[in-house]
């Protein structure tokens, strides 16, 4: 978190002011050229020469206290006053800034610093957790399911589905991902994505994905920019291999588009064994507010992939798609199910600031893009407005935005102090958050970690550990409780009573 102003942001104001700011870069002819002038101009003062070594912290080790990804460019542009670090945004252009941050990019790249050794224990305020490592060498892992106390199902984003084996003992990544995947346009922020298995899956052996795909008619073509969208399909495992596919959802051909963001694409199962499954706005935030759309929306069906007669626009007129639950949600990128009361619980990315956590609710609107608690990424407003009568409210929202992705509510029983609690992953402040959630309220927030890579997928394992799944280092990692740490056993702590 944010310090308050410190002595040592004064400090480093004023070692910049110190330093002669004249000092001019020689002629460069590389294609960071003019960045690398006004890095030296504006900020080589506090950041150091080469982008570390200074007083501020370094820009080329690919380790972001604020936020990497999207968050660089705002940082600049905004500046963060509570750490000492100056707002650009009056002084810079916007493809000046762009310019820093791809050279920033370069920078670390060329670095080639090693991110740290995972640490092999996390100290939290209730427990020491272990961290070990059960999938390495993964490209892109995107979401993790169980289909026993022993196997586990990691999807990779570029398409490939991998098992995971022996998991409680000696985790083993089998070589061959599952032959017979169905073909995915992996590109942007799309790809092969949340991979689920059934919850009766030891009787009926199901297993749900979400992906993006191409319009035939386009992949036929060979099409150079194919319009994409998410689609839901299931189908079972046998011999290594992926059989009885079947398509339960996918979108009108003309709702497709050229798009690579916001696909959305988490699934989570509801206790009555329904199916609810995300689509983000791609790209087009005015369709989240309409029915005969289906992007920015939470969408319900039964498991085979008929809509459940009681779904909200199920009568609605008839373009409306009749598997649409909510409305006004950018890119929901976390789905799960509360352990006591059963609702189906959400996090989605805002624009800058405003990432949010909803519960699900028949009907409702999520206000995107008339109500929200970010600005866009290039500082534009979206809207004015946080609130609207008839638009719901998050539970809770993050601003700066961690870029939430993942989400679980504990329920094991190794760490009975967090059971029912939310964790939520943030992609770019490479966070994983612990939510306490009483009434329906979150009423404290615990970083778990920070900067051990981009949380992608948060669950709880059929151990009662937490499975997370990390990209840069693209590692899939299990938090376990240690044997009890001094003062702080479980071994009388009482259950906690269940929390609605
Ligand atoms: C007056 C000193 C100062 C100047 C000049 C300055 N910065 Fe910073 N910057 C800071 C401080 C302080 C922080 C907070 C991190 C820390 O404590 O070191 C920071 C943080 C950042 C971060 C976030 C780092 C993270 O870990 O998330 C970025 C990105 C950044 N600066 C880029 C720049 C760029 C690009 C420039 C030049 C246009 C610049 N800064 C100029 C002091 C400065």
């Amino acid at each position: 978190m944010p310090n308050p102003p410190s002595l040592r942001a004064f400090a480093i104001a004023l070692a910049a002011l110190a330093h002669s700011a004249t000092s001019q870069a020689a002629p460069d002819a590389s294609p960071h050229a003019a960045a690398k002038a006004i890095y030296a101009a504006s900020c080589a003062s506090c950041h150091g020469k080469d982008l570390h070594g200074g007083g501020a912290s370094s820009l080329a080790d690919g380790l972001w206290q604020f936020g990497g990804g999207g968050q660089i460019r705002r940082n600049i542009m905004f500046g963060i006053p509570e750490a000492g670090m100056p707002a650009y945004g009056e002084q810079l252009s916007d493809p000046e800034i762009r310019q820093l941050v791809a050279y920033i990019h370069d920078a670390h790249d060329q670095a080639q610093i090693p991110r740290p050794e995972l640490p092999e224990v996390i100290s939290t305020r209730d427990y020491d957790l272990s961290l070990t490592p059960v999938a390495k060498g993964l490209t892109v892992p995107w979401a993790i399911t169980f289909l026993d106390h022993d196997t586990a199902l990691i999807t990779e984003r570029g398409g490939s589905l991998r098992l995971v084996e022996n998991l409680q003992h000696n985790p083993t990544l089998h070589a061959q991902p599952i032959a017979d995947i169905p073909a995915v346009i992996a590109a942007g922020q799309g790809g092969l994505l949340d991979v689920v298995a059934d919850p009766d899956y030891a009787q009926n052996q199901w297993v749900y994905l979400t992906y993006s795909h191409g319009l035939p008619k386009d992949v036929a073509e060979g099409s150079s920019k194919p319009r994409r969208m998410t689609r839901v399909v299931r189908g079972r495992i046998r011999d290594h291999a992926w059989v009885d596919h079947e398509i339960l959802w996918e979108a009108r051909p003309q709702d497709y588009s050229g798009s690579r963001v916001h696909f959305g694409g988490r699934i989570a199962f509801s206790p009555e064994g329904h199916l609810y499954f995300s689509v983000g706005d791609r790209g087009g935030m005015n369709r989240a507010q309409k029915l005969t759309q289906p992007s920015g929306k939470i969408h319900r069906i039964h498991p085979d992939g008929s809509i459940p007669e009681d779904n909200p626009f199920v009568t609605a007129e008839k373009d409306v798609y009749p598997s649409i639950y909510t409305l006004g949600n950018r890119n929901p990128q976390g789905l799960a199910t509360h352990p006591v009361t059963g609702e189906i619980w959400e996090t989605e990315h805002g624009p800058q600031g405003g990432d949010e956590v909803n519960r699900v609710i028949a009907g409702a609107n999520y206000g995107w893009p008339l109500i929200s608690y970010g600005i866009n990424y290039n500082g534009a407003t979206v809207t004015e407005r946080t609130a609207q009568e008839g638009l719901q409210q998050p539970i809770w929202y993050w601003n700066p935005s961690i870029a939430a992705c993942g989400l679980t509510f504990y329920q094991g029983d190794p760490l009975p102090r967090w059971r029912n609690n939310l964790f939520a992953g943030g992609l770019s402040y490479e966070t994983l958050m612990r939510l306490v959630v009483v009434d329906n309220r979150v009423i404290h927030q615990e970083e778990i970690f920070k900067n051990l890579g981009r949380v992608r997928d948060v669950q709880t394992g059929p151990d009662g550990a937490l499975y997370v799944v990390l990209n840069s280092p693209d590692t899939v990692i299990r938090l376990s409780h240690q044997a009890t740490r001094a003062g702080s056993g479980d071994g009388n702590a009482q259950p906690t009573p269940a929390r609605p």
